[in-house]
């Protein structure tokens, strides 16, 4: 096995562990023995086959239902299990047990993505990256379903369709189609900030072990006084930042469109754990009230320098899945899965995601996908029953409320953890799309990209934006005016070196 990469020795390894095993007989999908594996079953060597050969269908039905609908975003990805494991006490912050005591240990899953494109798709594409992780705590699932940026698109879950519709494929052409693309991202300018970042040098990372990990959203921290707090997650890679060059990427991406699943798997069949410090930022609600940005815009970041980051914990990753359907693609993270401790915040696209994960994972994987072990809570005891694919039906317990049968009750301390807030206002619909969306951009832009940094970006949009329309190139070329006058005459002057698609309308 020298010379080869541990990704390659699946099958080999499977030999060496079950050299000992007696050699195990075929069966149906019921355990009836199989006869013949090599041949159907039919009227002489040259007849048809006939109709009592089941176990011939038995073997053609299953693979017929093999695939399952991919995720509508997030299609593409890798996974792998370890632990979290805290370091510092913030039960100051919050009463939720995965937090409760330096050395508390927590399993966990998580599943890497690329955001746009399918299953099969390159994994070193432009792109965000997914970071998802799943918490198996004693007080049932926390997931924290989480990006690699600290921001995103849009302010409000209403566009979330129409913005994912842009980056995926024209419905006509099956190809992305860098009008619709330039087309959203210029006529909402909410967008700048993560179009930035996207063309700066994190949108490839080199693999999913040398980027950062932020839960993007505000969140709420609940601590036993039942005091809440405001807050930001952040898991930042302990193998450092690396990135890849456009360039780079697209070689990689002829030669090996598996690269960062590769990487994650040998890295972790080798012992090399990858890991990631943990943090929050915690704003009062006090603060909320009179902060100069709108602390609920997943457009906008926390200044460190009045929010620092506060450690808590290493995530850590040790195993790789024992079977990629089972524990990866069946794998499913809902943001609504809150534990004690940890809640919501009026962050718009939070809220609209609350809906939409549950939905998805009941069409995507069932009514009971909860129960599949790699999304299983350590215990659930509710009045839910029955349904597709139902795998424990609660040992006979009443499946109503109230009764007198010893079904479960509500949790007290579950119930002194949930936040209580107080909000007054006009019922409407209100577009804050288009409130104050350069000033974090600009900062991004002019601070923390050097000259060489602002270059690549400007190529990098220059490499897709020379595709849109004049009239749509000449509207994000205004967008980018906005940010920093210079940014906008540099992507100007680079697209003036290509000829015009066609005149402005
Ligand atoms: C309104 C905004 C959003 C909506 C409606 C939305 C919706 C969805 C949906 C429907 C899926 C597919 C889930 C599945 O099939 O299991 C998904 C996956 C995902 N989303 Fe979002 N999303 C939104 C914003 C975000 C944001 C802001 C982040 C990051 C902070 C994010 C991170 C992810 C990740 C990591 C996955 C993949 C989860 C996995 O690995 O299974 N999404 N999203």
């Amino acid at each position: 096995m020298a010379n080869r990469q541990p990704i390659q020795n699946q099958l080999l390894e499977y030999v060496k562990q079950h050299e000992d095993d007696d050699l195990e007989t075929s069966t149906t999908n019921s355990g009836n023995p199989l006869i013949n594996k090599d041949a159907s079953q039919t009227i002489g060597p040259k007849g048809f086959m006939v109709m009592q050969d089941y176990r011939f269908f038995d073997q053609l039905q299953h693979f017929d239902r093999e695939r399952i609908p991919e995720r509508v975003v997030h299609a593409k990805g890798a996974g792998a299990f370890g632990y979290f494991r805290v370091t510092h006490d913030i039960t100051n912050y919050s009463a939720a047990k995965v937090f409760s005591s330096i050395g508390y240990t927590t399993k966990i899953a998580v599943r890497f993505s690329q955001v746009t494109f399918e299953m099969g798709s390159q994994d070193t594409v432009r792109d965000l990256r997914g970071f998802a992780v799943k918490f198996y705590t004693d007080d049932g699932i926390w997931d924290l379903v989480g990006n690699n940026t600290p921001i995103f698109f849009i302010q409000d879950g209403i566009l979330f369709p129409d913005n994912i519709h842009i980056l995926k494929r024209n419905p006509v052409t099956h190809v992305r189609d860098w009008d619709m693309f330039f087309d959203f991202f210029s006529k909402r300018p909410e967008s700048i900030h993560q179009l930035v970042w996207f063309y700066g040098d994190r949108g490839i990372p080199d693999g999913y072990r040398h980027m950062n990990g932020y839960g993007s959203n505000t969140f709420s921290l609940i601590n036993a006084s039942g005091e809440l707090f405001y807050c930001k997650f952040h898991y930042k890679t302990n193998q450092g930042i690396r990135n890849l060059d456009a360039q780079k990427a697209r070689e990689i991406a002829g030669n090996d469109p598996d690269y960062m699943l590769r990487d994650l798997y040998n890295a972790i069949a080798s012992g090399n754990y990858p890991s990631w410090s943990f943090y929050i930022q915690t704003m009062t609600i006090e603060q909320a009230k009179t902060s100069p940005f709108n602390p609920f815009d997943v457009t906008k970041v926390w200044p460190h320098g009045s929010y620092p980051l506060i450690p808590v914990g290493q995530l850590v990753l040790d195993k790789n899945p024992t079977n990629y359907f089972a524990e990866v693609e069946q794998l499913s993270f809902n943001p609504a899965h809150f534990i004690p401790g940890i809640d919501a915040s009026p962050d718009k696209v939070l809220q609209s995601r609350l809906f939409a994960y549950g939905d998805t994972s009941r069409y995507r994987l069932g009514t009971n996908n909860q129960q599949l072990p790699v999304n299983a809570p350590k215990r659930f005891k509710n009045f839910s029953r029955d349904g597709k694919s139902t795998f424990d039906s609660q040992g006979g317990a009443p499946n109503y409320h109230p009764n007198s049968f010893g079904g479960p009750e509500t949790d007290p301390r579950a119930v002194a953890l949930s936040p209580r807030l107080r909000y007054a206002g006009d019922v409407g619909f209100y577009d804050t799309g288009f409130e104050d969306n350069f000033t974090q951009a600009r900062a991004l832009y002019q601070r923390v990209f050097d000259d060489a940094a602002r270059e690549r970006c400007i190529q990098n949009i220059v490499y897709d934006l020379k595709n849109a329309s004049a009239f749509i190139q000449q509207r994000q070329v205004g967008v980018f005016s906005q940010v920093d006058e210079s940014f906008g005459r540099r992507v100007q002057e680079e697209l003036g070196k290509y000829q015009p698609l066609h005149a402005i309308i």
